[in-house]
Parts: structure tokens; sequence; C-alpha cells
């Protein structure tokens, strides 16, 4: 199948299938490595956030926020109440704890580099000279291999003192995680950096004004990173012509659970979640296309019938969902739609932090209650409550996770209320069945 979009080229992943692509030497002699950022470092910061924003680039990392507007928002020359000036930080969000989410761990493992060059540039259009990296706790090998790419960066004089003569300094700093899905969230995330418990802050103040340790900060994802460098280098009307109106440039899809080919796929954002359906392979052993989740764990469930919807932003809201982190979870036929949502229930109800108690009971009298269903012991009522339960979660609390709960849940009875009426009327799901499994995560792996 024809990508259908003639500007399209990748601009993350050109050569992640060759061996050695993700040292220093592989990028400097094959992918132009670094060349953003001598130009970017030519030019003033203010050109280099309005290069971004007229790129359309959109935050990668989950809300499609624009980046050059974000990075616009840094205070220029902040200062403390005796007239001090701050420092400002950059923290680049390498979480990644979405289930059916695992596109940037691609970035970490095959192109470090180019990330590591989005966040210079990123520094430098800020006014910020030190940047965080918080990585997920999970990822051993990954810390190991960004932190030899910083080292090995530093040494050839893009980080540091000075760098490219430009009297421009950078420092980048490793931060890991210790598992927990909730310090995605932005303002956990600072707090975690922090060493404080990873529980998310009020808002405002917002990071750019209060951020991390108190200073102004910008917090980005992997990805966004990771698109800068193409930008600089290839001007932002190449980056935004591949895009949609009011989306620039490629995105990166895992595709996972019921596909022969479950993977990372750079593509065009004019592609319909059938296209991309197809291009991984179309749905395993044959089966028939049941659900789409178009954006990670969270993003509400699309209908079979419903995937001709591209994947672009707008699109995906306009149909009642997201595009989210690009996690893409394709279910079959073969997979009970409650059963699927339960696993995630589950997943929410685990890593809720506790902080609101719309969240903390909400998740978990939800999957007990999905749990019920499948058991045998659900009733019609309980079909009503789920909703009701929904309604007091969404929009109530200090960050946007209990909203992502209510995403499977709110979505698997509206499209899939069938299913749940004949686990309520004949007592449960078959026990029986030779195998009963949701696919959730399954091949979200690179
Ligand atoms: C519960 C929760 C988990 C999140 N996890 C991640 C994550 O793992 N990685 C990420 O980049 N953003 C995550 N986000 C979104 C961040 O709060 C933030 O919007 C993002 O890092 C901003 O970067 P961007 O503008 O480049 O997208 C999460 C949000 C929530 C509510």
């Amino acid at each position: 199948m024809m990508y259908n979009n003639e500007h399209f080229e990748p601009v993350i992943t050109p050569n992640v299938d060759k061996p050695g692509c993700d040292t220093l030497d592989f990028y400097l002699k094959n992918e132009d490595g670094y060349k953003g950022l001598e130009k970017a470092l030519k030019m003033k910061p203010a050109e280099v956030v309005d290069e971004v924003k007229k790129s359309n680039l959109r935050g990668r990392g989950g809300a499609g926020f624009p980046t050059g507007m974000k990075w616009s928002f840094m205070p220029a020359n902040p200062v403390d109440k005796d007239g001090n000036p701050k420092p400002k930080y950059l923290v680049c969000n390498a979480d990644e704890g979405e289930p059916g989410t695992f596109k940037d761990r691609l970035i970490f493992t095959k192109t470090p580099h180019r990330m590591i060059e989005g966040m210079i540039i990123a520094g430098h259009a800020i006014g910020s000279n030190k940047g965080f990296i918080y990585i997920r706790g999970e990822w051993f090998k990954e810390t190991r291999l960004m932190q030899k790419a910083i080292d090995d960066a530093k040494k050839a004089g893009f980080l540091g003192k000075n760098i490219l003569g430009s009297g421009f300094d950078y420092e980048l700093i490793i931060y890991r995680g210790a598992g927990a899905y909730i310090c995605g969230e932005e303002t956990a995330l600072l707090n975690s950096l922090e060493g404080k418990r990873g529980e998310p802050r009020l808002k405002p103040p917002f990071p750019a004004q209060v951020g991390a340790y108190g200073m102004p900060s910008c917090v980005n994802n992997v990805e966004t990173f990771a698109a800068v460098p193409y930008i600089l280098l290839k001007g932002w009307e190449k980056y935004a012509k591949m895009g949609t109106e009011r989306s620039g440039g490629t995105r990166l899809l895992g595709v996972s659970g019921r596909v022969n080919k479950p993977g990372v796929y750079e593509l065009p954002m004019n592609l319909s979640i059938n296209d991309v359906i197809e291009l991984a392979g179309g749905v395993k052993d044959g089966k028939k296309l049941k659900a789409v989740i178009p954006g990670g764990a969270s993003a509400p469930m699309l209908r079979a019938d419903e995937c001709g919807v591209l994947t672009d932003y707008d699109s995906l809201a306009k149909a009642g969902t997201m595009a989210g982190s690009g996690g893409i979870i394709v279910i079959d036929e073969t997979v009970s739609i409650v059963e699927a949502a339960y696993t995630l229930l589950k997943f929410y109800e685990h890593e809720s932090c506790g902080q609101c108690s719309q969240c903390r009971e909400g998740s978990h009298w939800l999957a007990r209650m999905f749990k019920r269903i499948l058991d045998g012991g659900g009733t019609q009522d309980d079909l009503d409550y789920i909703a009701k339960i929904c309604g007091n979660m969404a929009g109530q609390t200090i960050c946007a996770f209990a909203d992502a709960v209510t995403g499977p849940a709110l979505s698997s009875v509206k499209k899939f209320r069938h299913e749940f009426e004949e686990l309520i009327r004949n007592g449960g799901i078959d026990k029986t069945r030779a195998h009963t499994h949701s696919h959730i995560n399954e091949g979200a792996h690179v």
C-alpha cells in the first residue's frame, strides 16, 4: 500500500534497522547528525522557537500540545525574589508506561543521538543550560545506551562547555524513575525527579513558572525532541507539509495486539486505522477485526466499522477518541471486550497514586465491577453504575489519570453493551474456553 502522501519521508526512523544505528559515528555519517544543532546555534533562540511553531509539531506524549507554543511560555529572564537570575530546566519525559505504548523505547535503543540533539536545540531555544532525562525505572539497557550516547556526544563537543564554539553550554543528566505509571504525568514526574513521592501537583502554577526544583521548566516527550533536528535542518515547511493542516510531520505508531506484524511504524497522519492495520500485516490468523484502541490504553475504543478514521489528532478527537501516545491496540473477534477492558482497569487500579479519592476509589470500584460481570455476578444496573462512577471521575481530579481510566471503561460499555448484557444473562465468561486472553500488550516490544 502506498503512503498516499507525496511529502512523506521518515523523520526519526530512516535507519533503525541498520546495524550500529545507535552510535554517534553512524549518526554523523548517515543522518547529518548534529547538523540541525549547528544551524540552530547560529540562530537566535526566538528564531528557533518560531521555526518549531511554524512546523506545527505537537507534543507526542499524549496531549498533543503545540511544542513551539509550549517553549514560548518559558519566561525570558526569570529572577528570584532578591532579583538573582533563576536557572531554567528542560525535562525529557521518558517514562513511557502506558499499556500498548512502546515507541519511545525504539528511539532510545536505535537513535538516541537524535533525541539528544533535539534536547540541546530545545535548551538553546528556551535559554536553559541543563536538561534532565527522566527514564522509566524498568529500562536498564535503555539507560545504559542513553548514558553512553551522552558520554560520546560530550567527548565530541556536542555537549558541555562552548558547544561548537558558540558560547552555549549544555549539560544532560539522566534520572531513573522507580517504575510508576503516574510518574509519566509531568508534575508527578517533577516531584519524583526532586526525590519526592510521585504525586501530581495542582496547576497553576504550571511547570513553565514553577517546575523542577522550583525553577521554570519545560517538559517534552522523547519523540517530540527527536523530531526537532529534522525541523531545523530541513526547515519547518517540509515538516509541516508531511502532516495535516493543524499537525505537522510524521508519527510513530506502536501497533500491538492481534496483528501479524506488531511493531513501531513511522507514518504520515493521513492514513486510516485500517491502513495502519494493513501495513502491520493485517489481523492475526485471518480473524475479523472487532475493535481498536487507537492512542494507548486511555483512548476510548473504536468499533471495527469506525476504523476508517484517519490517525491525526483532530480526526480521532472528532471520532470521540484520541491520538494519545500512538499505541494502536488491535482487538479481534476472539477477544472478549469485557476481559480486555478489565485487563486495563486492573492496571489503572494498581497505578492510581491514591491522592484524589475519586480516582483511588473509582478505579478500584470499576475493576471490581468488571471482574464481577466476568465472574457471573453482574446485574443490568451495573452498566448504568459504571457510567455514573466514570462521571464522578473525569475532570474531577488533580491530573488526567482519572480521565484515562474512564476511556476503556465507558467506551467498552457504550460500544459493546451487548457483550456485557450477554455475560450478565449467561452467568459470566465461559470458563471452559480453552484460551481466554485479552491480548493487551501482545507484541508491544521493540
Ligand atoms: C497518567 C499520565 C501518564 C502520562 N505518561 C506519559 C509518559 O509516559 N510519557 C510522556 O511523554 N507523557 C506522558 N503523559 C503526558 C505528560 O503529562 C505531558 O503532557 C507530556 O510529557 C508533555 O510532552 P509533550 O508536550 O512533548 O507531549 C502522561 C500523562 C498522564 C495524565
